[in-house]
């Protein structure tokens, strides 16, 4: 019998050595030690031995089987061991190679970045960024910018009026003052402003103005920064020293600005400031062309501004704007025209298409 038992120990041993997976070891041990294995019958059956015999078989079947367990105990923890490094190796996971490819983060639009352009050239300067409303009425938009009842912007063909009440179309009033309208430029926001704060005062104020106008160089909608500098003693010098360091800045170091008299109902005098060409020497370019530019006129016409006319200030008076005491002077520039110019864009509408072949360039 304890010969049997050595029999059954040596092969149970063996099986559970060569076991190769946790699964195998199970098979083994139930094969060995389940309820229907050789070794637990025999213990069962030790009662039924000869009482000489019973307990010699009894130990022995006892101690292999305590054997068994322990060897299987150990080989189990073995094969726990080499199953985890084998998952571990296989989802290895290698934090060295490179990550799928970014998506692309996109950029700003280029009015975005020419309007900050702009800002930050006057920021430089002294200049405050503020702001007006795009909704306006008659009285910010031409009243009190000094706009004679005949001036033509104020014809509907120039100008957005909102209908006073959409239940009942009729034609906007366009004299009443109250009359709601989308702004046609910044300009009403020098109003705004100078209501809002006594001199001195140096804003830029950029921002959507509106006119019903569509073709390669006008879109119903585009942008505009207005500046306004009122203070005492505030000469053309200044303006004109203060719009030179602007196309310095935007154009390069060797521009020259000049001054061309013009007319604006809120400016007096007024002027149309020209920046030397940047594209050419005196209207000729490198290969011997007529500059396509500037036409070969060596001068490219980027904004419109003046004095402030008193008349305007008799519009704030009451908010410390006294005619007799304060000068300043305005200007008015199109960002669309300064981002054409600047970086040779054929077709305004081009900024407003979408067209990701064209964003991407800037
Ligand atoms: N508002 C004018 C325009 O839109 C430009 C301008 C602004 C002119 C300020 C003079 C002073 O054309």
């Amino acid at each position: 019998m304890t010969e049997q038992i050595a029999n059954i120990e040596r092969a149970a041993t063996s099986a559970i050595q060569r076991a190769g997976t946790t699964q195998a070891l199970e098979d083994v041990r139930i094969q060995y030690l389940g309820r229907k294995a050789e070794l637990p019958n025999l213990l069962r059956g030790v009662a039924q031995l000869p009482p000489e015999e019973r307990a010699a078989t009894g130990k022995a079947a006892n101690q292999a089987r305590q054997r068994l367990e322990a060897a299987l105990e150990h080989k189990a923890g073995e094969l726990a061991a080499t199953e985890l490094d084998a998952r571990l190796a296989e989802d290895r996971v290698d934090i060295t190679l490179p990550g799928d490819p970014l998506p692309s983060i996109g950029r700003l639009h280029l009015m975005t970045r020419t309007r900050r352009e702009i800002e930050d050239v006057f920021v430089g300067l002294g200049f405050n960024v503020a702001e007006g409303p795009e909704i306006e009425s008659v009285y910010y938009n031409f009243d009190a910018l000094n706009h004679a009842s005949t001036h033509p912007s104020r014809l509907e063909t120039d100008t957005f009026y909102i209908e006073p009440d959409p239940a009942h179309p009729a034609p906007p009033d366009i004299f009443d003052p109250s009359t709601r309208l989308l702004r046609v430029h910044t300009s009403p926001a020098q109003i705004h402003a100078m209501e809002s704060q006594p001199p001195p005062i140096y804003i830029i104020v950029p921002g959507r103005v509106y006119r019903p106008d569509s073709d390669a160089t006008h879109t119903p909608q585009f942008h505009q920064i207005e500046g306004l500098a009122v203070d005492e003693d505030v000469t053309l010098a200044d303006l004109k020293g203060t719009l030179l360091t602007f196309a310095r800045a935007i154009f390069g170091p060797e521009r020259e600005v000049r001054l061309r008299p013009h007319f604006f109902p809120f400016t007096e005098p007024s002027v149309e400031v020209d920046v030397s060409c940047f594209n050419c020497t005196q209207g000729i370019t490198a290969d011997g062309q007529r500059c396509p530019l500037c036409k070969g006129t060596a001068w490219i016409e980027i904004l419109g501004s003046g004095m402030v006319d008193p008349n305007v200030f008799d519009h704030v008076a009451d908010h410390g704007y006294d005619p007799e005491k304060v000068q300043g002077f305005a200007f008015g520039m199109g960002i669309e025209r300064i981002a054409m110019l600047k970086h040779g864009v054929p077709d305004l509408r081009l900024f407003y298409d979408n067209d990701i072949r064209f964003l991407e360039q800037f």
